[in-house]
């Protein structure tokens, strides 16, 4: 059995979708899990899911089927996540946040709001457990970079993993939600920093790809052992054709680096399911390296497709479509997240850890099973040696993955670099132009001074010295007749 289950959401069609179409849409529902999908260049094409939730489907039937048994799993320490995926203006931030995070009626809550309602209502009737936390943490990957959205100033946080080998965001604000109307408060603090546009596809469409992170710590009263979960909801940006949405500038920017991080995203999917490769290019983008556990079978995930109704968007759908298909394909044994939750439980509890169980051990049995025992431990993953191969190899992996990244930053730095100082160049050679322009003018005034004026100026000083002469050798003349 699969971790990963893939549902599909169509939304109903929107008022330009029905003007330009006449209320066409392109499938036939068969079931609740399959339907016909058409596309006018291809055949009709069958597809089957786990769920298909159609345009009259509500907010609490996608809850219900997506994220109860998620919730229900990280009450037991099993981390799980639910990523909307689809084009843009898809409907993945509605199945989300709904039409407004904190001022919706009932009806239209997003998976978001019932969440948090479903992991406090848990948390209340859990009478076995000492003492619970529940803490909540908001980053978006915008442009490459993970902004932590509850502290705007942490704006280029780093992916690590921890001894488990689990990802996490290193310094992320984390902050303790005690009852719904503060997660709420939190919630439309975070999206209200979250990187939105207008396109010609949506008017608020998400630049970012956006995870919500709650994490649940249950003590138990019997034992004092600490369950820990996580739960991710990722509202993915949607990809686009950029002649659709009308891109430009910055949106134009944001649109390129969208769809590079949602093609590594297939192609981590690809490599994941065709089995022909042992390498799965997790590293390629910061979202594919954060939902590693995600798809990876450190989680049980539900990822839910969202799709336009309409023909207009047919190919576009189609490819969400495919691309829910393929992920299908995912198969991660169950026996990973078993293993998840027996290391949750032991990173967390300090005093039950696999020592002190040894140690007891070595009261009744003798050595030689007790070494065995730990061996055991070792090979099932429970306990954790930092002298590992694993871990010097992990240990390894971060340090060549942050130079790649260090390097890659500086390549576009000088990239951006080499474009300003192009632009600054034609600026100047522009200006030296117009320099030339008007130093070549003026010459053309002197020349025509020298040329025209030249000679009158000349006449004018002939005349003067003529004059003096005269009148200097006047006198001379006359004292000279005088004489005589
Ligand atoms: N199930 C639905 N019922 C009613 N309205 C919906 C539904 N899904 C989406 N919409 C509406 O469609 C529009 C686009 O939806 P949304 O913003 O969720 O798209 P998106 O997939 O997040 O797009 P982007 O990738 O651009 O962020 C919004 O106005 C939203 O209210
Ligand atoms: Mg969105």
């Amino acid at each position: 059995m699969s971790n990963v289950t893939i549902s599909v959401r169509f939304r109903p069609l929107n008022s330009s979708e029905r003007r330009g179409y006449d209320d066409a849409i392109c499938f036939q529902a068969l079931d609740a899990k399959s339907f016909w999908f058409t596309d006018e260049k291809e055949d009709d094409v069958l597809f089957c899911f786990d769920k298909v939730f159609y345009p009259d489907c509500g907010q609490a039937d996608v809850y219900e089927f997506l994220a109860m048994p998620i919730i229900g799993d990280a009450m037991n320490g099993i981390n799980g996540t639910i990523i909307t995926y689809g084009q843009t203006g898809a409907g993945k931030t509605y199945s989300m946040e709904g039409p407004n995070i904190f001022d919706c009626d009932e009806h239209d809550k997003g998976l978001l709001q019932r969440v948090v309602d479903g992991l406090l209502e848990s948390l209340k009737s859990s009478t076995d457990m000492a003492k619970c936390t529940l803490k909540l943490s908001m980053v978006e990957i915008y442009m490459d970079k993970i902004r932590d959205l509850f502290d705007l100033s942490k704006d280029n946080l780093q992916i690590k993993q921890g001894k488990n080998q689990e990802m996490y965001i290193s310094g992320a604000t984390e902050i303790s939600i005690s009852n719904a109307l503060e997660a709420m408060r939190s919630l439309s603090r975070g999206i209200a920093n979250r990187a939105v546009g207008e396109t010609q596809m949506n008017l608020a469409s998400s630049r970012s790809h956006c995870l919500y992170i709650f994490l649940v710590q249950r003590e138990s009263v019997t034992d004092g052992r600490m369950r820990t979960g996580k739960i991710v909801l990722v509202d993915l940006a949607g990809s686009e054709k950029v002649e659709k949405t009308g891109a430009g500038g910055r949106i134009l920017d944001e649109a390129k680096k969208i769809n590079k991080s949602l093609s590594s995203l297939g192609n981590v999917i690809n490599a994941l399911t065709t089995g022909k490769t042992s390498h799965i290019p997790y590293r390629d983008s910061k979202l594919t390296r954060i939902l590693r556990d995600a798809l990876g079978g450190n989680s049980r995930t539900a990822l839910l497709c969202c799709c336009s109704p309409s023909p207009s968007n047919a190919s576009e759908s189609l490819s969400t479509l495919r691309f829910g298909t393929r992920a299908k394909l995912i198969k991660t044994p169950l026996i990973a997240i078993a293993s998840e939750q027996k290391d949750n439980i032991e990173k967390t509890t300090p005093n039950n850890s696999h020592d002190r169980v040894l140690e007891n051990l070595r009261m009744h049995l003798s050595e030689e099973d007790v070494d065995l025992l730990e061996e055991l431990f070792m090979m099932k993953g429970i306990s954790f040696d930092p002298q590992s191969p694993e871990d010097i190899e992990s240990a390894y992996d971060d340090v060549t993955f942050q130079i790649i990244s260090s390097v890659q930053q500086a390549v576009e730095d000088l990239r951006d670099m080499a474009e300003q100082l192009t632009r600054e160049n034609s600026a100047l050679k522009a200006e030296n132009n117009a320099l030339k322009a008007e130093r070549a003018s003026h010459q053309m005034d002197l020349n025509h001074f020298n040329v025209e004026e030249m000679p009158s100026f000349f006449g004018i000083i002939t005349i003067g010295i003529v004059m003096g002469i005269i009148v200097f050798s006047c006198p001379l003349f006359l004292l000279l007749v005088l004489r005589r």
